[in-house]
């Protein structure tokens, strides 16, 4: 199977694990467009579900499948969020925002009573190691890039910005041995608002790998 059609699979699986009446989290990225597809699919079919989203562009996608998306402002719970990620340890541990929706994703997983994350076999890995992407206040910019170097982890900025205009950056910190350590040490950064560690927010994951699908499951 190629990566795409392992994206859908597990985005398929994903998305049958939604009830009717349901208030559903939408992610952001490529594998969660697969995800926002199958629920236009189940929606056109009949189900009834209200759902919330991660970012402008995936309001965009729901909105043109006629999704009914609901402010998140107005919404302290969420039933079940479906996302993608960029890499996932074998705790379920993650780095997400390559796309840049990390601080959103992360608040709208928080407000989830479930959230599963949407694999392809690319993305397991046995120690996470990718750049983390990382949200920075326009303001504190260089301060919060002198942090990041003095952490460890030189950062680069996007030419991109969030959806809320601030600065987008990614900090290469190579294998991380403690992501519990690193994801505080980043939080306790003033000026950083978010970043791409979601360590405690994913509850299993389907993972789509050549013609396979399989779930993991928080203990
Ligand atoms: C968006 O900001 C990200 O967190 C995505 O969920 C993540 O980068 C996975 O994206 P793909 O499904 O496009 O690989």
């Amino acid at each position: 199977m190629t990566t795409d059609t392992d994206k859908r699979a597990a985005a398929i699986a994903a998305v049958a694990e939604i009830q009717p009446g349901m208030l559903v989290g939408l992610g952001t990225g490529s594998t969660a467009a697969y995800a926002v597809a199958a629920l236009a699919e189940r929606v056109r079919a009949g189900l009834r579900i209200t759902a919330v989203v991660t970012s402008k562009a995936t309001e965009t996608l729901a909105q043109s499948h006629g999704i009914t998306v609901l402010p998140f402002d107005d919404v302290p719970q969420v039933d079940l969020t479906i996302d993608g990620v960029d890499q996932i340890d074998p705790a379920l541990r993650a780095i997400k925002g390559g796309g840049g929706a990390m601080l959103r994703e992360k608040i709208v997983a928080a407000a989830s009573t479930r959230m599963i994350a949407i694999v392809d076999g690319s993305k397991r890995v046995a120690q996470l190691d990718r750049a983390i992407p990382v949200e920075i206040l326009p303001f504190a910019r260089a301060f919060v890039l002198r942090r990041l170097a003095e952490l460890g982890g030189p950062a680069i900025l996007r030419a991109t910005r969030s959806d809320q205009d601030n600065l987008l950056a990614d900090a290469a910190f190579g294998p991380i041995a403690d992501p519990a350590a690193l994801a505080a040490e980043l939080s306790a950064i003033p000026g950083l608002l978010g970043h791409g560690l979601f360590l405690d927010e994913i509850d299993a994951t389907c993972i789509a790998d050549d013609s396979s699908t399989v779930w993991l499951k928080r203990s």
